[in-house]
């Protein structure tokens, strides 16, 4: 065998070694269920909180779409694939959230590349949370920019780094001043607590930075209309850049930018992975249109969500088997609840448990969560019935973490 398959070969054994080797499994989700060969569990792992992927209308309008418009989009936005739907999504989701103008990209991961790509560059300054996405922190270091990672939530660390670069780079006359960006997610993905967006919407003033939040789990979930977590926390306006997802709760695929029309036209010039890339195809951004209607249309989700969430996390507190982080009690009913047990083998362990007992909820692992803060992540939709979150209970209830597992200092936090 060649050199470096062996290498390949010996480092897929290390990773087995540490209960960290990731396999995909072919599984069929179908709404609250999830088919793995013969077997139903229920499904705890969606990011589908509203349950749309299966929403008649949504697979209508996609499926209208495709008759109408075929499949693939053929062509880059730039070129031959830019049809009417995409005009007419990107209008109405800039309405849904309140901003000038909105831009579709195929996923919020691909959104995420253009958006920094397209505004930052050496010189400028880019101030990540510890805990945002991995997309984001993807896009930082592929600008070019400098790059300064705070720790989770601490604002007084992020002012400080924005001082000091304000204070360094005092606009000039001549040539493009630096810029400053401040990037989030707005509910963290791994722990399902939020950021406090008018705080950094005050930083961002301040010191003149450029706020960008990606609302991948908020979009579809929180505030009155379902348009995230700055429509609840009022700062929609406020926000200089969100990044939607389609692919959580809207139940589809894809990713929306919302800003004033100078960035919208900005990355349809400069966003690399809008001009390169193949158009979303025309039922995607049909399928999104027909779930924003969905939302307005039945808040039920919405509110049922929001009622799952807030009976399990009651329900674990009162278990006693595992602490609850007291900030957690603040936090809105983001639909992400996460388990953490500490070590690998123990969050295998709990995860395997779950299954025995009818319920899908995969282990999350190092490196997606640092090291000792393994857990298993539940994610709730809204048409989970009353009785499977009692089965999940009564699952946690009986198991009994393995030995040689230590127990981790907070197992259920939202730090
Ligand atoms: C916070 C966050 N941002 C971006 C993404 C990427 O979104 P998509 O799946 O649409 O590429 C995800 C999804 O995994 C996410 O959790």
């Amino acid at each position: 065998m060649d050199n470096w398959r062996g290498e390949l070969l010996q480092e897929l054994s290390r990773l087995g070694a540490a209960g960290l080797l990731r396999r995909l499994r072919p599984l069929s989700p179908s709404g609250r269920w999830v088919h793995d060969r013969e077997r139903a569990l229920i499904n705890l792992a969606s990011n589908d909180y509203l349950a749309l992927a299966n929403h008649p209308k949504v697979t209508s309008a996609a499926i209208e779409a495709i008759r109408a418009y075929g499949f693939g989009a053929g062509a880059s936005r730039l070129l031959a694939g830019n049809t009417p739907i995409h005009a007419e999504l990107e209008a109405r989701f800039a309405r849904f959230k309140h901003a000038e103008a909105a831009i579709l990209l195929p996923t919020g991961y691909v959104a995420n590349l253009a958006v920094l790509g397209a505004l930052a560059q050496p010189g400028d300054l880019i101030c990540l949370d510890k805990l945002d996405h991995a997309s984001l922190i993807d896009a930082a270091h592929l600008s070019g920019a400098r790059v300064r990672v705070y720790p989770h939530l601490r604002i007084d660390k992020l002012a400080r780094l924005l001082r000091e670069h304000f204070e360094a780079t005092r606009p000039s006359s001549a040539g493009r001043a630096a810029r400053r960006f401040i990037v989030t997610d707005s509910v963290f993905s791994m722990d399902g607590d939020v950021a406090d967006l008018p705080a950094l919407c005050d930083l961002a003033d301040r010191y003149d930075a450029i706020l960008v939040v990606d609302e991948a789990h908020g979009t579809g979930v929180l505030g009155p209309t379902g348009a995230g977590l700055s429509e609840l926390q009022g700062v929609e306006t406020r926000v200089d850049i969100a990044v939607s997802t389609a692919s959580k709760a809207l139940g589809g695929l894809g990713g929306i930018v919302t800003s004033c029309t100078e960035v919208i036209q900005t990355l349809v010039n400069r966003a690399r992975p809008l001009i390169y890339t193949t158009a979303a195809p025309p039922a995607q951004a049909a399928a999104i249109a027909a779930a924003l209607d969905v939302i307005h249309d039945e808040p039920w989700r919405r509110e049922r969500l929001s009622r799952l969430v807030a009976t399990l996390r009651n329900e674990l507190r009162h278990t006693g088997l595992f602490e609850v982080d007291p900030s957690s009690i603040a936090v809105p009913p983001t639909p992400i609840v996460p388990i953490v047990v500490g070590e690998t083998q123990a969050a295998l362990d709990l995860s395997e448990h779950l299954r025995r007992e009818g319920l899908f909820a995969p282990a999350i692992r190092p490196p997606t969560v640092p090291r000792g803060k393994a857990r298993v992540r539940v994610s709730l939709r809204a048409d989970l019935q009353d009785n499977d979150l009692e089965q999940l209970l009564h699952a946690l209830r009986s198991w009994r973490r393995p030995a040689h597992s230590p127990v981790c200092p907070s197992p259920i936090t939202t730090d």
